[in-house]
């Protein structure tokens, strides 16, 4: 391309090399940013003509052109072409196919540099919406599950080993509550990015006085950004989001770790819906859970678009440079991976059957009601460690002669100490277990169903 074709080209003697060009060039990806370069095109546009810096008729001019501009984009009939760089050259380039040299009035008062920040700002402010909405219905799924299990028991686990029993229900509402945390941590990206920085220009501000509140209440911009300098090269916001989508998929992660080793054949204590497994190509007993394995692998890949992030915007001097144009790579894909996995997560959780029959079995073949009756030992006076080293031993004698706590019989417990006595019959069932919390948050049947209320309404309310 001849030098003087470039919208950048009049500083310059001798053309740039075309390798170098195509290198540089980003509108293969920056080109998902087109809907809000219109938007914002179109708000400018009117801003320009509100300062009498381009007549009305104009103003209608490019408005119009944009108006088709949309359609095309709509209708996928807008050719990219890498000749244009960047998104925003391709969308002028279209524009002036349309209507002419009046198209290159746009851009008056403005610099890339603002014009990509406003967009990646829209661009997030939207994903935020999106994934907010995805996990209403992700923690909607979660809280229906736990009505179903409120009466169903499986033993908790710490290190991975049996720990204490506790309600299906219980498990589902902790999950809910990450979800949850993801879910305000979006609200607030959400608000980092709702600052508007058009109007900084290429980092000093622009000499035309168009008025930015007029503009921002046009794109739905709560806030202008403050100073013209920082407004051009913050991220944060995008860093913000990236983080947010890192932590849903550790979240995704933990939960896809619990259903891979529930449902593994050693375990037995879920059932997945076979919608969301695969079999293998050579094993035909093979069920697999790749959906799970893929939202671990993303874990890995979300955190990695993070750190990409965060380290291409460390030591970067003030105020843009080109390096941000690589921002949009790990921003746009980490977006896409949170938003094409909430609604395959919902259709999980949706789906995930515990076997309670295996359950109860296991619950009352192991040891979990251990602290139970070192309780019991408290209540009649003894001190915990005591009691605790006493059960201990209970325990290893029970698990040498292969008999599980439920059914140790009272003669052999009163020989250990004369503080049991029948009573102590309710403290070794372990479905009886979870109603002896107490307290806030506990998995005591009336805690969860107060839980379950407390989140139905609240999301009922919104
Ligand atoms: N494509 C560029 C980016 O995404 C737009 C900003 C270009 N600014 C400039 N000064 N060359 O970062």
């Amino acid at each position: 391309m001849k030098v003087k074709n470039k919208a950048w080209g009049g500083r310059f003697k001798n053309a740039q090399s075309k390798q170098f060009l195509e290198y540089g060039a980003s509108v293969g990806f920056d080109q998902k940013l087109a809907f809000f370069d219109v938007a914002q095109n179109t708000a400018h546009t009117l801003a320009l003509a509100k300062a009498k810096i381009i007549s009305r008729a104009e103003c209608l001019k490019i408005t119009k052109g944009l108006e088709g501009i949309l359609r095309e984009l709509a209708e996928g009939r807008f050719v990219f072409s890498a000749d244009d760089e960047d998104v925003h050259m391709n969308i002028e380039r279209r524009l002036r196919e349309k209507i002419g040299p009046v198209a290159g009035k746009l851009h008056t008062g403005r610099s890339r540099n603002d014009q990509v920040a406003t967009d990646t700002r829209l661009y997030v402010r939207d994903a935020c919406r999106k994934i907010t909405g995805l996990l209403r219905g992700l923690r909607t799924a979660f809280v229906f599950q736990a009505e179903k299990t409120v009466d169903g028991f499986m033993p908790g686990y710490t290190h991975l080993q049996q720990a204490q029993p506790i309600r299906i229900a219980h498990w589902f509402l902790a999950y809910h509550e990450m979800f949850l945390r993801d879910e305000a941590r979006f609200l607030s990206t959400e608000k980092s990015a709702d600052v508007m920085p058009l109007g900084s220009g290429a980092l000093a501000g622009n000499n035309f006085g168009i008025d930015r509140r007029f503009t921002a209440d046009l794109l739905g911009f709560s806030t202008l950004s403050q100073n013209s300098i920082d407004g051009v090269s913050d991220r944060d916001f995008a860093s913000e989001f990236c983080f947010a989508v890192s932590t849903l998929f550790v979240h995704l992660s933990r939960l896809a770790e619990d259903l891979i080793i529930y449902s593994s054949s050693e375990f037995g204590s879920v059932v997945l819906p076979d919608a969301l497994c695969t079999g293998s190509s050579i094993m035909p007993q093979k069920k697999n859970p790749d959906l799970l394995e893929l939202f671990r692998g993303k874990a890995g890949r979300t955190t990695g678009n993070l750190v990409n992030l965060l380290v291409l915007q460390k030591g970067l001097p003030l105020a843009y440079n080109k390096d941000m144009q690589e921002d949009k790579i790990p921003l746009f894909d980490s977006a896409e991976q949170a938003l094409s996995s909430l609604p395959l997560a919902v259709e999980l959780v949706k789906g995930i059957k515990f076997n309670e029959k295996i359950l109860a079995k296991r619950l009352r073949n192991g040891y979990l009601t251990a602290v139970d009756l070192a309780d019991f030992l408290v209540l009649k006076g003894m001190p915990f460690r005591s009691a605790h080293h006493l059960v201990g031993e209970i325990v290893s004698e029970c698990e040498g002669g292969g008999i599980p706590l439920a059914e140790i019989k009272l003669d052999a417990l009163r020989k250990k100490s004369a503080l049991f006595d029948a009573s102590v019959k309710s403290y070794l069932d372990p479905t009886l277990s979870p109603d002896r919390k107490k307290g806030d948050g506990s998995t005591a049947r009336g805690e969860v169903l107060k839980q379950i209320k407390r989140l139905k309404k609240a999301l009922r309310a919104k």
